[in-house]
């Protein structure tokens, strides 16, 4: 698989992949190396890259991760799932930096890496269970798992609604999918760190609410404060205040809780296998 067919199967647009492509062919041993460098974790030099150059390091790399998937003989449909994140993370580091490319390299360096996979709904990564630092805990010994175990992180990419048949179904794959492909990596339990796990939740939205109905999902073990999480994954990257129009009972509370000055929270939370 060239980089071209991959772009093209990634539906990048034409101004991203365009310059990241030409950057490529005129850059031919360095990329080499960056990509070398990205796949050992080294990205102290590929930081200081503008962001075409970063995304471009990223396209390069992939057809050696498609080799990896192949051979591990990981479906296909599960690679070009994953790498959507790409075109993603382009939307958010262009809406946030105002410039053409890839900023968040260190986030899509675990997609390269077959760290995380998306799976229908949801990603997930190997990871282990921890405590968010400076959390206040919530039923922390109620909490079967141990402190360093090895886990499954799960992630909620934006882009579409939080379906929370097609989460159930994401889990199940996951289970068959690490069972499968990673069978000496044992792990007794899901976990997840997201502002969707609010309890007010419960009360500002509707009980049938996909955010609801996810909440329901996780076990709670603790929270720290996110406010500014929470009012870009609510507003966008337009800081300016003045522009807020809340649309609906999720806006509407969380400018309220910006403007009465009472924090936002990320929540930890946990599912048994
Ligand atoms: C997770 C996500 C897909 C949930 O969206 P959803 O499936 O529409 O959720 P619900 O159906 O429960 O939404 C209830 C209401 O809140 C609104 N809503 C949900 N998420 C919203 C968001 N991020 N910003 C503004 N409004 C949102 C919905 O439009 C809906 O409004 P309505 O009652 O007027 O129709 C959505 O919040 C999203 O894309 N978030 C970005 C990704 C993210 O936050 N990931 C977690 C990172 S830690």
């Amino acid at each position: 698989m060239t980089i071209r067919e991959i772009i093209g199967k990634l539906n990048l647009d034409k101004n991203l992949s365009e310059p990241a492509i030409k950057w490529i062919e005129g850059n031919n041993i360095l990329c080499q190396e960056y990509s070398r460098q990205l796949l050992k974790n080294k990205l102290n030099k590929i930081s200081r890259l503008d962001n075409i150059k970063k995304l471009a390091i990223v396209l390069y790399t992939l057809p050696f991760t498609y080799k990896a998937y192949l051979e591990k003989g990981i479906d296909e449909n599960i690679f070009w799932d994953t790498m959507s994140d790409i075109k993603i993370w382009c939307k958010n580091d262009f809406e946030r930096f105002n410039t053409l490319g890839l900023e968040n390299i260190n986030w899509i360096k675990k997609h390269l890496t077959l760290k995380i996979f998306r799976l229908k709904r949801l990603q997930f990564e190997f990871s282990r269970f921890m405590i968010l630092p400076h959390a206040k805990f919530k039923d922390i010994l109620k909490c079967p798992f141990r402190l360093g175990e090895k886990c499954i992180t799960l992630h909620i990419p934006q882009g579409e609604k939080l379906d929370n048949e097609l989460c159930k179904q994401s889990l199940s794959m996951a289970n068959e999918f690490f069972a499968k492909y990673y069978p000496d990596y044992k792990y007794r339990c899901y976990t997840v760190i997201t502002w969707l796990l609010n309890p007010d939740f419960k009360s500002v939205l509707n009980e049938d609410s996909n955010i609801v109905k996810f909440g329901k999902m996780f076990d709670l073990l603790g929270y720290v404060p996110d406010s500014d999480m929470n009012e870009r994954r609510v507003f966008g990257y337009d800081k300016d205040r003045k522009n807020y129009n809340p649309k609906n009972a999720l806006q509407l509370y969380t400018l309220s809780r910006i403007q009465n000055k009472k924090p936002l929270y990320s929540y930890n939370g946990y599912r048994a296998k």
